[in-house]
């Protein structure tokens, strides 16, 4: 299948078949080349594709990154839909769009890439992804698309391992299990890898993750991989949430909110992910992620609303509401990473709260930092990705909020209103002095329905997003 992007009101491939594509195409049915439009036949005159699809882009002076990644995820769905095997598409001339042609070309790999992507572990698709995407662009431009070719597919596998470990079911992936699966996929990398068991964590004094690890039969981990690639003088810190399963606890989640909460390890998902990408990139950044690993659930060995504990920190903390699980274990990794590894600076993706995806809806992730000039980069590769991120406030003065009477903090605040902003203000407690970023990921985590390029389950949101921001900040200090 030889797929061909075009505009709504332009020409932006100087092939000289072209005219006769677009007036065969047109024999068949109106087609503009309005956003979102396609039409396709067998046995093109003029071309040696068997088929070929034109798809539509929209109006020239409208098109960026999104939407070529959009239209190439759509392209490829409809190519499994048809059992096309291999699919090749004609990469537009990048002086008639007024474009980098590298940012195109890239953004038409990543939407073909991950718009393949099925999810198969527990039965086989109703058709087959193809097994082979190319891409046609000027002879003089081969060298630096290959290139681009072997980064994108580096970081597109990157994503898709992240959404596969998010949409496995929490049987399949409970904390000792999933640890294992994280440290052999780094370890094929040379990562740098360490287990804490539970005997450790309890030696260590990891009480508030041990607290929320307390109801389930499952043992709590905590994984550290290394990426070091010597010789660098900045190490960067990346935590990411792993509750395995949040079933809410003695707090129990009620029907309609316990279903998908097998996403609950996005954060540690997308973390992992991205330490692996930047080991196979060879990324000249020091990296230590951490990713806490439990299962929140209810029994006789539960915590309680109401029990004191005491974290990592040497902080107590009152929980009083064993929902609000994800900052405690996020508390304990944050203040063991901090103290072990003195890192630059650290940044934690977490699928935190119900009430950032309240205030920013499904696709938008919240960060919170002190620290507005990290804060404006991670927007920036926000805004490349398409991993859209907005900043969101840390006042001072709601920090009362989060007031116990009887313990340091509380893990939640008596008001239901600001829940993302009250959760990213509890973990401000837990990172001294390093400078710090929280993102909010609940939202744009997971999608229940499919979109142009990621169909029904874990989105791997974050891997693209932290590796553009460590490449573009890396040597600099972040
Ligand atoms: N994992 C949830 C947050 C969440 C909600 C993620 C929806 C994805 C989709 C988190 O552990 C949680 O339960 N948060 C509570 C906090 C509350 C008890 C203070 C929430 O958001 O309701
Ligand atoms: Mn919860
Ligand atoms: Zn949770």
């Amino acid at each position: 299948m030889l797929i061909v992007p075009v505009c709504e009101d332009a020409d932006i491939h100087p092939a000289a078949f072209m005219p006769e594509l677009m007036r065969q195409a047109g024999s068949l049915k109106e087609f503009k080349g309005a956003d979102g439009e396609d039409v396709a036949f067998f046995a093109p005159s003029g071309v040696r594709a068997a088929q070929v699809m034109i798809i539509g882009l929209g109006k020239k002076d409208k098109i960026d990154r999104e939407v070529f990644r959009k239209a190439c995820g759509k392209a490829i769905k409809k190519c499994i839909q048809k059992e096309v095997f291999e699919a090749i598409f004609m990469v537009p001339c990048s002086g008639k769009l007024d474009a980098d042609p590298g940012a195109i070309l890239e953004a038409m790999m990543e939407g073909g890439c991950l718009g393949n992507y099925q999810f198969d572990q527990f039965k086989k698709p109703k058709h087959p992804s193809l097994l082979k995407i190319g891409f046609a662009v000027a002879e003089e431009l081969v060298p630096e698309a290959n290139l681009s070719a072997n980064k994108v597919s580096i970081i597109c596998e990157g994503t898709l391992l992240a959404r596969r470990w998010v949409t496995t079911p929490s049987n399949l992936k409970r904390p000792e299990q999933f640890a294992r699966s994280l440290v052999r996929m780094a370890e094929k990398e040379n990562l740098k890898t360490e287990v804490l068991d539970h005997p450790a964590l309890k030696k260590k004094k990891f009480g508030a993750l041990l607290a929320v690890a307390a109801g389930s039969d499952a043992n709590a981990r905590m994984v550290v991989l290394e990426h070091d690639p010597g010789n660098t003088t900045q190490t960067l810190a990346l935590v990411g949430k792993g509750v395995t399963f949040d079933s809410g606890g003695i707090n129990l989640k009620s029907q309609g909110s316990l279903e998908d909460m097998k996403m609950d390890m996005a954060g540690a998902a997308a973390v992992a992910a991205t330490l692996i990408t930047a080991a196979r990139l060879k990324l000249p950044v020091r990296l230590i992620g951490v990713l806490p690993l439990v299962e929140n659930m209810p029994s006789g060995s539960a915590t309680r609303p109401g029990d004191i504990v005491k974290s990592f920190s040497g902080k107590t903390i009152e929980i009083n509401n064993t929902d609000a699980e994800g900052r405690l274990i996020l508390a304990d990794a944050l203040s063991y990473v901090i103290q072990t590894y003195k890192p630059d600076a650290v940044v934690d993706l977490a699928t935190l709260t119900g009430a950032c995806v309240v205030a920013l809806g499904e696709k938008i992730a919240g960060v919170f930092s002190t620290d507005d000039g990290m804060t404006e980069t991670l927007i920036e590769s926000g805004r490349k990705t398409f991993e859209r991120c907005w900043k969101m406030p840390l006042p001072e003065d709601y920090k009362d909020l989060l007031k116990s009477e009887y313990a340091d903090i509380c893990n939640i605040t008596g008001s239901k209103w600001g829940g993302a902003i009250t959760a990213a203000l509890f973990l401000s407690e837990f990172t001294e002095n390093t400078r710090w970023m929280h993102i909010d990921i609940a939202g744009p985590a997971y999608v229940k329905k499919e979109t142009a390029y990621c169909g029904v389950g874990g989105t791997g949101f974050g891997v693209r997003l932290l590796c553009d921001w460590i490449e573009t900040t890396a040597g600099l200090s972040f």
